[in-house]
Order: C-alpha cells, then structure tokens, then sequence
C-alpha cells in the first residue's frame, strides 16, 4: 500500500485512471466494497503488480538445494545442501524482462503481456509459495481503494528522496518512512 501510493502521488495520470476505475467498479456495486467488486478492478490489479515487481515486499526467496546442479555452459555446480538466496529484486529490475526498469509502468502487465514465468516471484513459486497470496492482494485492495476513493495524495516534505531501504528489515522498508498529506476530495463516489 506504501509504496503503490508513493508510485501514484508520481504518476498523476496512472493515479487518476485508478481513481476512476474505483469508483465506476463501486457504483456499479452500489458502493459495496465486496469481494466481487475488488476482483472487478482490473486496472488496480495491474498497478498492484507493478508495484509488487518494483518493491516486492519479501525481496528474496531462500531454498536449500536437494541435489548436485551443474549449471550448463559455466563451470558452476551447487551441491546438494547449499542454500540459496535468489534475489526478487535483481529478477525484478533486469532489463531483459522489464525493459526500462525504473519506469512505473503498470502496462506490463497486460493480458498480451510476455513475462516469463520465473521472472516475476512477488510471492515465490513452487510447493513452498506464499498461502496467504489472495488474502493479501485482497486486503491490499481494500488498503488503497478506500483512500483514495475519497482523497488526494501529495507526498510530504518529510520524505527523505531518493530514500533508502532499511537493510536491518527483512521485508521492505523505507528508512525514516514515506510520509504523505492526504487532502479530501469534494467529489463524492
Ligand atoms: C502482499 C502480501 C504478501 C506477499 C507479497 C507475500 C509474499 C510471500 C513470499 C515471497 C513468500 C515466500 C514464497 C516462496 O519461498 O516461494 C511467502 C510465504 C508465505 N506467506 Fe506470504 N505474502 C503476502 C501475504 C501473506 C499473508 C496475508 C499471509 C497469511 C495470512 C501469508 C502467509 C505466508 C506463509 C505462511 C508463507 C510460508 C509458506 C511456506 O513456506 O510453505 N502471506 N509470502
């Protein structure tokens, strides 16, 4: 939720597309945050994702591996026991997956979009991945569409840019936070 608003007090445009989709999806529910009509917002998925690759919340995965593996072409080979920390970050910002990396850009993840699977892991893969995955894109939904539904974002004077991960979190923090000023919209949904 963070850092999709820190994106969006950026990205004014995105922001408004967003804004707008919240609003028709719920009047369409008749203002009902249900569960069906945050699954409607399809734009705000996409927006979810791009945040997820620039910020992944849990940014590595860790495995142990359970047999030789020779890497074909390198004289490289992991033996059975070693544990490994694959980065989300250095899978996230590679340019041969992600084209212009620092770029906000919640269209990469349209429907024609050619992301390989293994490239983008904001909740891991495999028999060990993330159980709370619905759950959380779900309560993450409710986390931005009910602010800004009914409020404008600025990003603060007290957030420190460019701001620096706090490296002593395991998941992904800003040192010194990222403050915003929330001002109400008179508009109503
Ligand atoms: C946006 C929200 C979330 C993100 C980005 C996220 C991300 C992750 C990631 C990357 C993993 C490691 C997966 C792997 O190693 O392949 C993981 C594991 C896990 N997550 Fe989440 N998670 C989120 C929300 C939640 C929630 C809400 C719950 C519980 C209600 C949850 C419970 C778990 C559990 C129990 C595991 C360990 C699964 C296992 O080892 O079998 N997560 N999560």
């Amino acid at each position: 939720m963070t850092f999709c608003l820190f994106e969006l007090c950026q990205n004014k445009e995105i922001l408004d597309k967003v804004r707008k989709e919240i609003r028709e999806v719920l009047a369409k529910y008749n203002g009902e945050l249900s569960y069906e009509a945050l699954m409607d917002m399809k734009y705000m998925d996409k927006v979810m994702k791009e945040t997820m690759r620039k910020y992944p919340p849990l940014p590595f995965l860790d495995r142990m591996c359970s047999t030789d593996y020779e890497f074909s072409g390198t004289d490289v080979t992991l033996e059975k026991g070693t544990k490994i920390s694959i980065s989300l970050l250095g899978l996230h910002y590679d340019p041969d997956y992600f084209p212009d990396p620092q770029k906000f850009d919640p269209e990469r993840f349209n429907e024609r979009s050619s992301i390989p699977g293994y490239a983008y892991l904001p909740f891991g893969s495999g028999p060990r991945n993330c159980i709370g995955k619905r759950f959380g894109i779900m309560q993450t939904k409710v986390g931005i569409a009910c602010p800004l539904r009914d409020f404008e974002f600025k990003l603060s004077a007290k957030t420190v840019l460019p701001f620096e991960y706090d490296t002593s979190s395991i998941v992904t923090i800003v040192k010194g936070d990222i403050w915003l000023e929330p001002k109400r919209l008179t508009s109503k949904c």
